[in-house]
């Protein structure tokens, strides 16, 4: 057998990590600036995680969810009170599209409607309705066309109005910041604006915060700069540090029925024992404070290379537009400078997404490695 080969891969395999640095088979250190693809918020091999982790194990790694497991309900004590939203309600699945497909699942149940509007560029997985959702129409096939999808530009009040006035919108699905897309951020203001609009029809209000959530923008989610609440948030990839967990938070007023949503490992004890360990450094660490701290730093510094045409993003999660495709900078980024970086559906973009506990030290080894990169096209 092999393996399907759909991932297109460097010539570099990571076998040990700590902290932001990940180790290759000839002992080459490198900087881990994309934080494996998002998910290391708090560092690889995190002491306190390993010890969660192991200490879970030794007791009980998995059973299903027709039985009370106690855990699920530390995590949505502790989740509730660390990301502000303690009257929601917590549904644990297992990745970032499962968690995008039981949230549109939870807004159609409530409101009997079936079409959803989503934003040019939108990345919100590869399943179903996700990948429906999704801007990237190489990505969808004919299973999973009939979706109804109605795609706007971000930003674009008289169009999203046009459409929730006609009370047949079931959702409105945003990412607290673009993330595939290029670190594209909404206006507080066009945030609220969904908020007013989407209550005035009927429609739900989801905030995909799967790349931007889990206090990688130095909020615990990014919508919560604007100030909104949404009806369902969307959480992923942070969430767990490596061990794959996603979720989704219901707000207080839409009732559970048996059965409405379900799963097999969603919320399974060492799933738990993870999202814990990651809220628990969170919060002993203060590093959503550190990832404001270490975003405006790196955005500082950043702000004087002249070869940058545009800074995005807030926090740890920053987009470098430069005026020319960047696929050549990321390769030498990586094989000469040994610093992975984040593409974007925009060619042009570098995505950086390092873990959370980030020191001012790997920054300036990251600025280093770009200025040598870019003083040396
Ligand atoms: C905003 C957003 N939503 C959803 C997803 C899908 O998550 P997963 O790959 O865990 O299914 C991603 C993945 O990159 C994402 O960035």
């Amino acid at each position: 057998m092999s393996m399907f080969p759909v991932y297109p891969v460097f010539d570099v395999e990571p076998i040990s990590a700590e902290g932001a640095w990940v180790m290759d088979t000839n002992g080459q250190q490198y900087l881990d600036f994309y934080g494996g693809h998002a998910v290391i918020s708090i560092g690889h091999r995190h002491p306190h995680y390993i010890m969660r982790m192991k200490d879970q194990m030794d007791r009980i790694s998995f059973y299903s969810n027709s039985v009370p497991i106690a855990i699920q309900h530390e995590l949505d004590k502790k989740l509730g009170q660390m990301c502000c939203y303690l009257d929601f309600q917590l549904f644990l699945c297992n990745s970032g599209a499962e968690a995008i497909e039981n949230a549109f699942k939870v807004a159609s149940s409530v409101n009997g409607r079936s079409k959803i509007l989503t934003f040019n560029k939108a990345f919100h997985g590869r399943t179903s309705l996700a990948v429906a959702a999704t801007d990237n129409p190489k990505l969808v096939f004919p299973v999973n066309e009939g979706a109804e999808i109605i795609r706007c530009e971000l930003g674009n009040h008289e169009d999203v109005a046009e459409h929730l006035a006609t009370k047949e919108v079931c959702c409105v699905i945003i990412e607290g910041i673009q993330g595939v897309g290029g670190i594209v951020e909404s206006s507080d203001e066009f945030l609220r604006f969904l908020r007013k609009e989407c209550t005035n029809t009927g429609t739900h209000l989801i905030l995909d915060e799967v790349q931007s959530g889990f206090g990688r923008t130095g909020y615990f989610f990014a919508h919560q700069y604007s100030g909104i609440r949404p009806d369902v948030i969307t959480m992923a990839k942070g969430m767990g540090n490596g061990f794959p967990v996603g979720g989704i938070l219901i707000a207080p007023e839409i009732e559970a029925f048996p059965g409405m949503l379900g799963t097999t490992y969603g919320g399974n004890h060492l799933a738990c024992a993870a999202s814990l360990a990651v809220l628990e450094v969170l919060e002993s660490e203060n590093l959503m404070q550190h990832a404001q701290e270490m975003g405006a730093y790196l955005i500082e510094r950043l702000s004087t290379h002249m070869a940058i045409k545009e800074i995005r993003g807030k926090g740890l999660m920053i987009g470098l537009e430069f005026s020319e495709h960047v696929a050549e900078m990321r390769k030498k980024l990586l094989y000469e400078q040994f610093i992975f970086t984040g593409s974007s559906s925009n060619p042009n973009t570098i995505r950086l997404l390092p873990p959370l506990n980030i020191t001012q030290a790997q920054i300036d080894y990251f600025l280093d490695g770009l200025k040598q990169v870019i003083q040396h096209k």
